[in-house]
């Protein structure tokens, strides 16, 4: 057995995290809106028509924070379109998606939907098609409490208090030739930049994020990051950045399972980049980054088919090894958390998410449900940079990578320490010896193992349970110096109370 050494000292803190960082995204994309949230035939609809079967598993993840409506489907979006009697609404061609929008959900059945899911809404606004006024608009129907036209219609339409949306997007992916009405980065800053001030004179609370680079893959990678923010500084609060990470984009399971490698690399880079133009600017503010689009996500380079109303589109099958790697990135975002204030899991519900429902039928939780639920319940608190001392393993893409990926979580309100540990060794358990010097004694509350003997293993509608963590037994008692078996390829969740 390998052995790995963990020194854990309470002194060493990256950052209190700010719950935003386990926010998701709900886009009107394929069914993850209709038959996804939305299905009023559903055994289990509500009155307004929402599935209480997918709002309990949304609730159990613990999601705080929502970015809505997309996505690509934003930058063609008239939100308009979304409100007002159903029965009034356009259908539209959704050229993102090619699908068929009915526009039977819009921002204010969004609202109430993320009422009952104990979320707030981040709006994105849509900077493709839409103009900085309808950007404005979209702000003053939500936020302005009353007494002019777009407050008004919103009382109209059955909302008398405004919804106090903070967080708003600058547009989506705008870097991207896919995007409808895609930008260079001079223009798109020029453009970001007077919807910011006009959203802002409406209303000041509201925190504003510049679209970043899509992808570190992007062959204007960082310049795009660079430019636009020498427009945008001082008017927003956050650079989105978004990365998905597929088993097809590299070339073996060491490399995929080394993802976190790459997050990391994209988030410093962004780190680097906005504090070169903070010096360029002279400006006393630190940008905070919002990693508003991440997930396990494998061929998202196919093309959409046809025109249709809510047909499934992009929806993967998690597997456990999509599971552990979806764990690394977690780490990553908790170890970066002092510039990583928001993060959103691209998807929620059936396009490339953790919740999966059957239309008429049962809803199941994907093998990557586990370990970001796991994250986001005890996640909370002061991120801990500790000292790893464990083998590497070689990567073809990424060269040497430590075998053991890892975050520590102190929860000073519960006296609790929460370590999660992505064992990425295929072959072998590691013996980690965890070191709590500065803490004296703690005590072994739970350790959570996801694992098992296939790594392809999926959950489905026939077996939903396929893929799920168990509990394992802990040795010892109060001590300093406890140690764990990580077994081989394994997502590990461990829990000691502090004496
Ligand atoms: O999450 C799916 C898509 O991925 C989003 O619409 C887009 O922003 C990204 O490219």
């Amino acid at each position: 057995m390998k052995q790995a050494k963990c020194i854990i000292e309470k002194d060493y803190q990256i950052a209190h995290t700010d719950p935003r960082l386990y926010g998701s995204f709900i886009e009107h994309l394929g069914r993850a809106v209709y038959t996804g949230i939305y299905e009023p035939n559903h055994p289990t609809a509500d009155e307004q028509g929402f599935r209480r079967d997918v709002l309990d598993l949304v609730r159990q993840l613990q999601v705080p924070i929502i970015r809505y409506p997309g996505g690509n489907f934003v930058s063609g979006y008239n939100w308009t379109d979304g409100i007002g009697p159903v029965k009034n609404r356009p259908k539209r061609l959704d050229l993102a998606w090619k699908s068929v929008e009915t526009n039977e959900i819009g921002i204010d059945e969004f609202v109430d939907w993320c009422q009952k899911a104990g979320s707030e809404v981040m709006e994105a606004v849509n900077l493709g098609t839409g103009t900085p006024a309808e950007a404005a608009n979209l702000v003053e129907y939500c936020n302005y409490p009353a007494g002019t036209y777009w407050s008004d219609l919103r009382r109209q339409n059955g909302h008398s208090n405004p919804y106090n949306i903070k967080v708003w997007c600058l547009g989506n992916e705008m870097d991207g030739s896919w995007q409808t009405c895609h930008l260079s980065a001079a223009d798109y800053g020029k453009k970001a930049l007077e919807a910011a001030k006009m959203m802002r004179w409406i209303d000041p609370t509201i925190e504003l994020v510049a679209c970043g680079s899509s992808t570190s893959g992007m062959p204007t990678f960082p310049e795009w990051d660079r430019t636009v923010l020498e427009t945008l500084y001082e008017q927003v609060d956050f650079l989105s950045l978004h990365s998905y990470f597929g088993h097809d984009d590299v070339e073996t399971t060491g490399d995929f399972l080394a993802s976190f490698v790459n997050m990391d690399h994209f988030i410093k880079t962004i780190i680097a980049t906005a504090d070169y133009v903070k010096a360029k600017t002279r400006s006393p503010k630190s940008l905070n980054l919002s990693f508003d689009e991440w997930n396990v996500w494998a061929n998202r380079h196919a093309e959409p088919e046809n025109w249709d109303y809510a047909k499934p589109r992009l929806e993967q099958i998690y597997n456990l090894t999509d599971a552990l790697v979806l764990g690394g990135l977690l780490c990553s975002l908790l170890n970066h958390a002092d510039r990583v204030r928001m993060a959103c899991l691209a998807q929620l519900i059936n396009a490339i998410a953790p919740i999966y429902t059957q239309a008429g039928g049962p809803v199941i939780k994907q093998s990557i449900f586990y370990p970001f639920q796991q994250v986001s319940t005890y996640g909370r608190g002061i991120v801990l940079k500790p000292i790893m001392l464990c083998p590497k393993f070689e990567s073809k893409v990424y060269g040497d990578v430590p075998l053991l990926q890892s975050a520590v979580i102190l929860n000073q309100e519960t006296n609790e320490v929460s370590i999660f540990v992505l064992n990425c060794d295929q072959n072998e358990d590691v013996e980690m010896d965890l070191d709590f010097r500065s803490f004296g004694a703690v005590a072994p509350l739970e350790h959570v193992v996801l694992d098992g003997p296939d790594p392809a293993a999926v959950n489905s509608f026939e077996e939903p349970e396929r893929v799920k963590p168990r509990n394992v037994a802990i040795d010892g008692q109060d001590e300093t110096r406890p140690k764990v078996v990580l077994p081989k390829l394994s997502w590990n969740m461990l829990r000691l109370a502090i004496r």
